[in-house]
């Protein structure tokens, strides 16, 4: 059985607390909290409980226990960090990080911030003190880009990297295209969905798409780059009349996000592509080709962006940690 104390009770920290209790996994929780409360029990808690309590609007857990405590006095094997990025200092989770990993449990987070800021800090400080530093679902929610760059690709030299990694702007673009929806119709539902960043200008101004390249590319390209380092346009400028435009010549508009590593190109900017061409499509889902030596170009597609489908990559970082770690440890 593993323990986990989870940080961050919002759209991400439900979807993994509703898919524990679905797929009744040998997982016990032992801490939880959000920015106003917090529970620890080192028996398991009740988190269907816990899940009814905020979402009939209530807090998760006592307003005198906060993640801080969590981190520090919780019984747990994995930290699960989901509260939202904030790509200014990282903070608070990363201080929370270091905690966990300073007290040798490992980590497992969605949050992009301590990754883009400090993976690699963070991660000889995970090797230091034994323990994984995990986070596929920081980039293209459920897609496993991360896990199949690291392991199955291992050995490819990637020349390329280029897709749409944002899938609030995609589900923005494509509810514009085909219902005629608003830009702020179209950001609005993206926000009531649960599919937009807590600072929904992360999403529209390019800034979640630019992260998300610096944590790739700092972490399975071997580069070393800061958010700055990445050439960036966002969306919120594009009118119905531009997406009518493309249209027209029978192509659309998406945010296309590319890495060229040894050209040291990071770019993140809306692009007109022909409607039939792979990496058009549609909603929430995201869609990257990865173009390396001896694999040739792979493409994945999948949803980027959404409760269920992040919670799919913080469990599969966890069930990777149980299977190599935890059990029988
Ligand atoms: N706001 C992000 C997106 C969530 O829309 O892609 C997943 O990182």
């Amino acid at each position: 059985m593993m323990r986990i104390a989870i940080l961050g009770f919002g759209s991400v920290g439900r979807g993994i607390a509703r898919a524990i209790l679905a797929k009744n996994l040998d997982i016990t929780v032992t801490g939880l909290a959000d920015s106003k409360s917090g529970i620890i029990d080192a028996g398991g808690i009740d988190l269907a409980a816990a899940l009814a309590r905020k979402e009939n609007g209530g807090a998760c857990g006592n307003a005198g226990v906060s993640p801080a405590d969590v981190v520090a006095k919780a019984d747990y094997d994995v930290l699960v960090e989901v509260t939202p990025t904030n790509v200014e200092d990282g903070e608070p989770a990363l201080g929370h990080i270091r905690a966990a990993l300073r007290r040798r449990k490992h980590v497992v987070t969605s949050n992009k911030g301590p990754i883009a800021l400090a993976y690699p800090e963070l991660r000889a400080l995970a090797e230091e003190s034994g323990v994984f530093l995990k986070y596929e679902a920081t980039v293209c929610g459920a897609i496993p880009l991360i896990h199949a760059m690291q392991e199955g690709l291992a050995g490819n030299t990637i020349s390329r990297l280029y897709g749409v990694f944002n899938g609030t702007c995609n589900y923005i673009l494509t509810r514009m295209a085909a219902e005629g929806l608003t830009y702020d119709q179209a950001l609005a539902e993206a926000r009531e969905l649960g599919y937009a960043e807590a600072d929904p200008t992360y999403d529209v101004e390019g800034i979640d798409a630019a992260i998300k390249l610096v944590i790739l590319a700092n972490t399975v390209l071997d580069m070393r780059t800061v958010l700055d380092d990445v050439e960036r346009t966002g969306i919120s400028l594009l009118t119905p009349d531009a997406l009518q435009l493309a249209e027209d010549q029978d192509c659309t508009i998406r945010l296309i996000g590319e890495i060229v590593p040894e050209a040291g190109v990071l770019r993140v900017s809306p692009r007109i592509i022909e409607k039939d061409h792979p990496l058009v499509v549609e909603g929430t889902l995201n869609a990257v080709t990865v173009g390396t030596d001896l694999a040739g170009d792979l493409t994945f597609i999948g949803k980027g962006a959404g409760s269920t489908e992040t919670a799919s990559a913080v469990i599969g970082d966890l069930l990777y940690i149980q299977s190599r770690h935890v059990q029988g440890s």
